[in-house]
């Protein structure tokens, strides 16, 4: 079970590299025994010429006799006959040979330059060649037969073949031993991943894997890491937001519950509890208001928003919301302008543009004094269209900045009824933006004003 895929990997680069091996084998060999033939052969054949020659200058028992001394102190046999094929000399031993020999080949013409009538070592114990001997008048007078035992051949290709075993076995244990190293250096750190990630479906994120490889498998090694990484800070963060929405939802039902029971149980004039349940009101709706800004980030988040884009003329659209707005900056006694150019528009989902700006401008109110003035600005620059909200109220801190637009981030972190936002209003507005493919960024001195920038990339002027 263990060790099933380094086995796997093992026996098949084992019957690769062996049939690779024994193919590459065989051929060598073949090579070898056949141009180690091919050179006796060729050599008995210039033996056998030199033996016609001299036997072409004369053809008498002496130089008969001469020819056949010199072949016995050989390796190499010679049998001399006359015309018919009648033995005059041989220099072997055993006269069987020569009359067997005789029995077995015939030949019809022989060229001069030899004839091989046999170079089969298997199935003959002599590779033979045969040389015609021809007089001053062109007459064929004699043979002259050459003879290479095929044992000393034999002997040859047995070493050869003695060393090619030795060398398959050393090869063969070697691959053995590099391929069971290399498939465990393999296995090894794939069975840790596996055991890692058996943890973290688990929810065990405290893998830590050896971090030293620089190929694929370090490289899947770290991408696993970061996972875990990634997925333990994912489960942190759930949790915090879930412990945060609990405490969001339970503020304004504690003043809910707490006026409720103060209209139930005293005896109240007309007016107070007219006041009493005026707050209940007002906290039922940041309650239904929370929930609407929850479902959005939740669906922002899953990119299931529908973003439905029209052309907005910006000039009339802005007018439009100041109106709307206006009761709201009349009751804190500030004043809204706004700034913009007439043939500027813009390319959005109109009911999510409104929202991006009412957000913006409810902060705007929230956070600023009575009397102080909001503007808001609009004009192309060369990167696409530039909208910028300033007003002039308390700011932002430096170390805040940077946090301000993640989920329930308040720069005044006790949530009093005066203050009482979710915390939810620029994260909403930072996903709005993107889902439009826009930037937003915030610029903020404290005590002197806020300035947000959206920037609109890309649109037509
Ligand atoms: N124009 C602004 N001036 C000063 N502070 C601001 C401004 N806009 C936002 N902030 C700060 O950023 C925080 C987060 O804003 P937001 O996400 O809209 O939440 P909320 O308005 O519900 O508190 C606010 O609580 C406030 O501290
Ligand atoms: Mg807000």
């Amino acid at each position: 079970m263990k060790f099933r895929l380094s086995l796997k990997i093992g026996l098949m680069f084992f019957v690769i590299i062996l049939g690779l091996e024994l193919t590459m084998v065989f051929f060598l060999h073949n090579v070898l025994v056949d141009s180690r033939i091919e050179d006796e052969v060729s050599s008995l054949l210039a033996r056998g010429h030199s033996h016609q020659l001299t036997l072409e200058h004369s053809f008498d028992e002496e130089t008969i006799y001469h020819v056949t001394l010199m072949e016995v102190a050989a390796n190499t046999d010679v049998m001399v006959t006359d015309a018919d094929q009648q033995v005059l000399s041989s220099s072997f031993q055993n006269q069987r040979v020569e009359e067997a020999f005789l029995q077995n080949f015939t030949f019809d013409s022989v060229p001069r330059k030899g004839l091989i009538l046999n170079d089969d070592i298997d199935s003959f114990s002599y590779i033979n060649t045969v040389h015609e001997i021809i007089n001053g008048n062109g007459e064929t007078i004699g043979y002259v037969y050459m003879f290479l035992s095929t044992d000393s051949l034999h002997a040859v290709i047995h070493q050869l073949n003695e060393h090619f075993w030795l060398t398959a076995f050393i090869v063969i244990s070697l691959t053995t031993i590099i391929i069971f190293i290399l498939s465990v250096n393999i296995v090894k750190p794939l069975l840790k991943m596996k055991e890692a990630t058996g943890k973290m479906s688990k929810g065990d994120f405290s893998v830590s894997l050896p971090n030293t490889r620089k190929d694929e498998l370090g490289d899947l090694a770290r991408s696993i890491q970061t996972l875990a990484h990634d997925l333990d800070y994912l489960k942190k963060e759930r949790n915090e937001f879930l412990a945060t929405i609990a405490h969001e939802l339970r503020t304004p039902l504690t003043y809910i519950k707490g006026y409720a029971d103060v209209v139930q149980k005293r005896k109240l004039s007309a007016k107070d509890e007219d006041k009493y349940l005026k707050i209940i009101q007002e906290e039922s709706e940041k309650l239904t208001e929370l929930i609407d800004d929850l479902l959005d980030l939740a669906k922002l988040d899953q990119n299931q928003f529908e973003i439905k884009k029209e052309m907005i003329h910006l000039a009339n659209f802005l007018e439009q919301v100041q109106l709307k707005m206006e009761p709201a900056f009349y009751e804190k006694k500030m004043s809204l302008s706004v700034q913009c150019p007439n043939q500027l528009s813009l390319c959005a989902d109109p009911r999510r543009f409104e929202q991006i700006i009412v957000n913006l401008l409810d902060n705007s109110i929230h956070y600023s004094n009575s009397g102080s003035e909001v503007i808001v600005a609009v004009s192309a620059v060369h990167s696409g269209l530039l909208i910028e909200i300033i007003d002039n109220g308390q700011g932002i801190p430096a170390s805040d900045i940077p946090h301000i637009m993640d989920k329930f981030y308040r720069v005044e972190k006790a949530r009093t009824r005066k203050y009482g936002g979710s915390g939810l209003g620029l994260a909403i507005v930072k996903e709005l933006m993107n889902a439009h493919g826009g930037d937003i960024s915030i610029q903020s001195k404290e005590n002197k004003g806020t300035t947000i920038q959206l920037l609109f990339k890309d649109e037509k002027k």
